[in-house]
């Protein structure tokens, strides 16, 4: 068993909190779930993208970068994370940011531009191109004499990873001396990092418990592929002792609903009632589809009464503010 993880800065408000999520209505009778609260990792800096970045800017603040470059959708938390921990360390981010339609200047994307971040938009239809524009940015930026780094979607690469395999060790550590067992623990999937880092905790630290991942966008198939070659090779580049077969990978499809970043109103309602019965808010994009699809599954029997759930809350509060006329009539 391996404890020793690659350098990384100390970024992340952690521990976050563990607690039991009661006393909503949609919560089938019977279940218990409880729910880790990486919606707390920080305020501006919060969920589970600065977990990612505290192994990534070290390798960021190693090179000497001076720029940062990265993508997402409009409302990227992920993009939101870099560029405010980078205008921290004094370096410049260039964000390149996809979507349909024209770009709302609110919640992340106001952030953003706030910390001064230099912002390429690209029509949804182009999502292919979007590896080649960031390296054509960087050329562009070698031949300015900077010095480019370019952090893939979502921080899910080889050293992102490390940000959840850390993680799943403060769970265990956490519902140790709590004396709490958790048999599954359920986790939005939007770019396979954070699953692929649980996953490969749980394997590390031998700990018997099952993840489950919810797909916000594309397939569970596309992702089941994806987390299995994120995790083969964080596992070669560390070196890690540990197996694992590509069938136990388990995301759970069917909850993209009308697709990426858009609410259908079940999902909506859900947010809401959570908010109003828990005091827990939930995003649109990626928790509140991921609690709707955990309800729906123990509604079908997926998981049973005995199970003990943890869900995780990854943040992504700020997405609420450029959508908050659709909860109200
Ligand atoms: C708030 C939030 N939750 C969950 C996810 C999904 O995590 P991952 O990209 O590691 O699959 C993301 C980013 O994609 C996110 O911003």
């Amino acid at each position: 068993m391996i404890t020793k993880f690659p350098k990384s800065l100390n970024l992340a408000m952690k521990p976050t909190p563990i607690e039991r999520l009661k006393n909503f209505p949609q919560l089938p009778k019977g279940f218990e779930i409880f729910i880790k609260r990486d919606d707390l990792t920080g305020f501006f800096l919060s969920g589970n993208k600065i977990r990612k970045l505290e192994f990534i800017f070290y390798d960021v603040l190693k090179k000497n970068a001076d720029t940062l470059i990265t993508c997402g959708g409009f409302q990227s938390n992920h993009a939101r994370a870099t560029a405010i921990l980078g205008a921290g360390f004094g370096l410049k981010s260039f964000l390149v940011l996809f979507g349909k339609g024209s770009p709302k200047l609110d919640g992340n994307l106001f952030l953003n531009k706030l910390v001064g971040a230099e912002i390429k938009y690209l029509p949804q239809e182009r999502y292919e191109e979007l590896e080649a524009i960031m390296n054509e940015v960087s050329s562009q930026l070698k031949k300015e004499g900077k010095r480019p780094y370019i952090i893939p979607e979502g921080a899910s690469n080889e050293l992102g990873v490390w940000g959840y395999i850390k993680a799943s060790l403060e769970i265990k550590k956490q519902l140790e001396k709590a004396k709490l067992k958790i048999d599954k623990i359920v986790t939005a999937v939007g770019s396979g990092g954070t699953y692929a880092g649980l996953f490969l905790g749980s394997k590390i630290f031998e700990w018997k418990v099952q993840i489950y991942g919810i797909n916000v966008k594309d397939t569970a198939q596309i992702f089941v592929d994806r987390i299995y070659e994120l995790m083969t090779l964080t596992k070669e580049k560390s070196k890690l002792k540990v197996n694992f077969e590509k069938e136990e990978i388990k995301i759970i499809d069917g909850y993209v609903g009308e697709g990426y970043a858009k609410s259908k109103k079940e999902e909506l309602d859900l947010i809401k009632s959570v908010a109003e019965n828990t005091g827990i808010i939930l995003d649109p994009v990626y928790t509140g589809k991921a609690m709707y699809g955990l309800l729906e599954e123990l509604k079908k029997e997926r998981f049973s009464k005995e199970d003990k759930i943890l869900f995780l809350h990854t943040g992504g509060g700020f997405g609420l503010f450029p959508i908050k006329e659709n909860f109200f009539d």
